[in-house]
């Protein structure tokens, strides 16, 4: 054999050895745990053939507890690109297979090099998660190591699309690199999410709580909202990763992929047109009002479980990518509080961040009154999801369905937060308050003097109704640029999306902007 055929066959070796990882027991047990490899995740993720790994002969430099004696082909990460329905990705996914897929100083400068690789290039950046956190042998270099990447994050926020999956454990400071990314997906029964494990909690506070309660999938994707998703399997995340990318541009120079779209642009939906109760108290269900207006009923919501009372997802209309955003009355009848508004206000600043039109569709009786949410800082929260509003520069359509009351109207897209094309249904009312609120601050003396409190009162709130409980009043001042048939919704959204998409607007020039944390 020919002394570059010996070299060939040595790559060939290294290669099939970087590829065992921490070796075949250490991969047969992570099977055991119903968990895939790293290697097996990417390419279960991308195109088949598309991956190109960088680093794999990258090792370790830990002297430290005999780490010397241990040195593993690639450390504990997988790196590289490759394409998604033909598009570019970066993709970096930790190896529990080594040292417990645990970060050293070397696999930070790994999984860093992707990242701002793909910041030079513009494509997005998907992570999956499954590991140890910092390796206890590196001691301050592996910290350096997660402080590196989250700078990246940072940097790279805002840019490109960045996807965090978890497939296993994130423990101690390396959550945070997933909470400085735009989504975070969860499996069910094998990740969680922690700042400290149930040994340290029952240590410090006393409370007895496993890791699945502590930070579990399902707690992050209903109780903090730390998680975007929550996923039965690693097929499943790795579907929806595929999914949501569909969705979103490369970077946010571009605009998101336009898709065939054979659902008719002037569908009549003839259900919209009785969907609203006779009784303004009684409520229906927003999705049946989503579903019915985007292409072919396709809705990819975020934060499905967490602060049901708003709506957050993305769809197309025509093709095109949209954010919707939509108060739903069947959740404390659609009322905003401290959750909602801090779920929606992230996500109308992720889409305006890349170049995805704003749908909002409104039915909100107000903010959540309270000391529970005054003391929680309402104040500041709802404060976010107006920021977010009135800073957004990409198309903003918003269509009221019924109720639009005080602070809450003026936070759902209205027009004087810089909404483009303002709708409302015939059944819209649009007032400070609704109408026993005024009728009690208006006429409190007067109802406790009269001699029919009831009688009284009713008429009132009919005389408030008739006044106010209608969208013409706002129309009459331009606040609405037109009231609209609801069986026409999609026309009337297409036809505006269509008008505004070579919207150009620019705010004021500044170092960053003072958002109300
Ligand atoms: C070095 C680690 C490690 C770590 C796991 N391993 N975590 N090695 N540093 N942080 C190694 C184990 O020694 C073991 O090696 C292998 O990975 C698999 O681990 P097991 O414990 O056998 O697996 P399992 O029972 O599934 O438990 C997984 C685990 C547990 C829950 C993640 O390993 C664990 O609790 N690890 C420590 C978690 C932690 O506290 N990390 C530090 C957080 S603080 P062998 O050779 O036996 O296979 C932090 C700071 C970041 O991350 C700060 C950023 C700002």
């Amino acid at each position: 054999m020919s002394k570059q055929l010996e070299q060939v066959k040595e790559l060939i070796q290294l290669r099939e050895k970087a590829r065992l990882g921490g070796g075949q027991k250490r991969i047969d047990a992570q099977h055991a745990k119903g968990k895939c490899t790293a290697r097996e995740r990417i390419t279960m993720l991308l195109d088949e053939g598309s991956f190109e790994e960088f680093d794999m002969f990258v090792t370790h430099r830990s002297t430290n507890f005999g780490m010397q004696e241990r040195v593993i082909l690639g450390d504990g990460v997988v790196t590289g690109y490759g394409t998604i329905e033909g598009r570019l990705v970066y993709v970096f996914a930790q190896d529990f297979t080594v040292f417990g897929g645990s970060l050293s100083e070397t696999m930070a400068m790994k999984i860093n090099k992707i990242m701002v690789q793909a910041m030079k290039v513009g494509a997005p950046l998907i992570g999956i998660n499954d590991s140890g956190g910092a390796r206890i042998q590196e001691g301050v270099n592996a910290l350096a190591g997660y402080g590196e990447i989250f700078q990246n994050n940072i940097l790279a926020s805002g840019v490109i699309p960045q996807i965090s999956a978890l497939f296993g454990p994130c423990a101690g400071g390396a959550v945070y690199s997933p909470a400085l990314t735009d989504f975070t997906i969860m499996m069910k029964g094998s990740s969680y999410m922690f700042l400290t494990g149930p040994k340290v909690v029952k240590t410090v506070t006393g409370e007895d709580v496993t890791q699945e309660d502590l930070g579990g999938a399902q707690v992050h994707a209903s109780k903090s909202g730390v998680a975007h998703f929550a996923v039965e399997t690693e097929d499943e995340g790795i579907e929806l990763i595929r999914n949501l990318l569909s969705y979103l541009p490369q970077n946010n120079m571009e605009e998101a992929p336009y898709v065939e779209c054979s659902d008719p642009i002037d569908r009549l939906e003839d259900s919209l047109n009785q969907i609203i109760p006779d009784s303004p108290n009684k409520p229906y269900n927003m999705y049946d009002v989503i579903q019915n207006i985007v292409d072919h009923g396709d809705f990819l919501e975020v934060h499905k479980d967490y602060a049901t009372n708003i709506i957050t997802g993305f769809a197309r209309f025509n093709g095109s990518s949209v954010g919707i955003v939509a108060n739903q009355p069947r959740v404390l009848a659609g009322v905003l509080d401290i959750n909602a508004s801090r779920k929606a206000a992230r996500f109308v600043r992720f889409c305006d961040a890349f170049n995805i039109p704003i749908i909002t569709l409104v039915d909100v009786p107000g903010f959540l009154p309270g000391t529970q949410q005054e003391y929680g800082g309402v104040i500041l929260h709802g404060a976010k999801l107006l920021y977010a509003y009135g800073e957004a520069t990409v198309p903003k359509i918003t269509v009221i369905l019924r109720k639009a009351y005080g602070g809450a109207y003026i936070v759902m897209g209205s027009k004087h937060l810089g909404g483009d094309l303002n709708y409302a249904w015939p059944s819209a009312e649009i007032a400070v308050m609704g109408p026993s609120g005024a009728i009690e601050v208006l006429y409190g003396k007067e109802i406790a003097g009269t001699e029919d409190p009831a009688l009284f009162v009713a008429e009132k709130e009919k005389e408030y109704r008739d006044n106010f409980a209608n969208p013409y009043n706002a129309a009459r001042f331009g606040y609405i640029d037109d009231v609209i048939e609801p069986r026409n919704t999609r026309f009337r959204i297409i036809r505006a999306l269509q008008l505004l998409s070579t919207k150009k607007q620019a705010l004021p020039p500044k170092k960053h902007d003072n958002l109300p944390l």
